[in-house]
């Protein structure tokens, strides 16, 4: 073989082949940490779901107000805290004494670190999903017994299609929804 042709026909495909493959598991491995199921990143006080949401059984949305009437569930202010911690565990605990009080004294807020994002491009809305009867289990796994709220499922848009192509297992049996959205613009606007 000419010396032109080997280059031709061998060495720049094997070479288009291996970077194709470096980028691909370079992609794979360096995606953002938050995306990643088990993403469990440090928050700036302990907080468990389980002592609250399990043990004394606070609901849901006494603490995620929003959750059937807006895109965000939000994440309560301090000042919910406080309707219960003014009485509860103050004296003698030095995390709520610290943090928790410190914090409303200065009224500054607390500085959450989100467990679940999804990028801007995507629109998503708690309400719609809330409202058609998906628990908040479904999406977020067993809360209740999360001493240290972790990501249970990978919000990718083939995790919502797989949802929204047959969604009925996941909606109480009566619901008349028969199916989710999947044309791009529904979640890209
Ligand atoms: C269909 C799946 C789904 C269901 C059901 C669901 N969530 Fe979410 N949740 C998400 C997604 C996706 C995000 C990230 C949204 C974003 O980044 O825009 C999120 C984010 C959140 C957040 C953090 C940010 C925010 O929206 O304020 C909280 C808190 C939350 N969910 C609580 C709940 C609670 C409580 C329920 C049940 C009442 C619930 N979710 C039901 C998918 C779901
Ligand atoms: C509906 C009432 C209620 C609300 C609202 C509430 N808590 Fe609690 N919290 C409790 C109860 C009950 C306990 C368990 C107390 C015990 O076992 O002594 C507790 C325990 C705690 C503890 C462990 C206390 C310790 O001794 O170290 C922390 C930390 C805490 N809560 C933080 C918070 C934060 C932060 C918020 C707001 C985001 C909040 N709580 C909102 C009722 C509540
Ligand atoms: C006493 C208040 C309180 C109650 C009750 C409560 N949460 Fe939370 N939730 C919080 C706080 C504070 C955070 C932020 C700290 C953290 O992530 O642990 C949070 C965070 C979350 C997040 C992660 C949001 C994100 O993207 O960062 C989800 C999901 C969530 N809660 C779901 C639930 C579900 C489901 C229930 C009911 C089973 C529930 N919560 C009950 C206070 C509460
Ligand atoms: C477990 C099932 C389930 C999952 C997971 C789910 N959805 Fe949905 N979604 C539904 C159902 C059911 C509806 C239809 C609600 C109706 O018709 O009232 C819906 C409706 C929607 C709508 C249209 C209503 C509106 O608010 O505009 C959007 C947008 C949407 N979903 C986005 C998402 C995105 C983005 C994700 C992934 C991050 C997702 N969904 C994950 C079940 C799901
Ligand atoms: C049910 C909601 C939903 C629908 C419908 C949807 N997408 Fe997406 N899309 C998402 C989510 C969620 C992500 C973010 C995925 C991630 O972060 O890994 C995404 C990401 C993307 C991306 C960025 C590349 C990537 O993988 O992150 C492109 C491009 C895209 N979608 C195109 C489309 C097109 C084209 C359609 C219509 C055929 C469509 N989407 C329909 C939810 C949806």
């Amino acid at each position: 073989m000419h010396p032109r042709d080997r280059f031709l026909y061998i060495v720049v495909p094997l070479g288009v082949v291996a970077v194709l493959t470096t980028m691909l598991v370079v992609g794979r491995t360096a995606e953002p940490a938050r995306y990643a199921v088990g993403y469990a990143p440090e928050q700036p006080i302990p907080f468990s779901h389980r002592v609250h949401a399990g043990a004394n059984r606070v609901p849901c949305q006494y603490c995620h107000t929003n959750a059937d009437r807006s895109r965000s569930a939000t994440i309560p202010a301090v000042q919910t805290c406080m309707n219960c911690h003014r009485y509860i565990s103050m004296a003698d605990s030095d995390v709520i004494q610290k943090a928790v009080v410190a914090r409303l004294q200065i009224d500054a807020p607390l500085k959450w670190e989100r467990v679940y994002h999804l990028p801007d491009h995507v629109f998503f809305d708690h309400r719609s999903h809330v409202n058609a009867g998906v628990q908040c289990a479904t999406c977020h796994g067993d809360v209740k017994r999360m001493d240290v709220l972790t990501r249970v499922m990978d919000l990718r848009m083939g995790t919502c299609l797989a949802c929204h192509r047959g969604p009925s297992r996941y909606l109480p049996p009566e619901s008349p929804i028969k199916k989710g959205p999947t044309d791009c613009t529904a979640c890209h606007r």
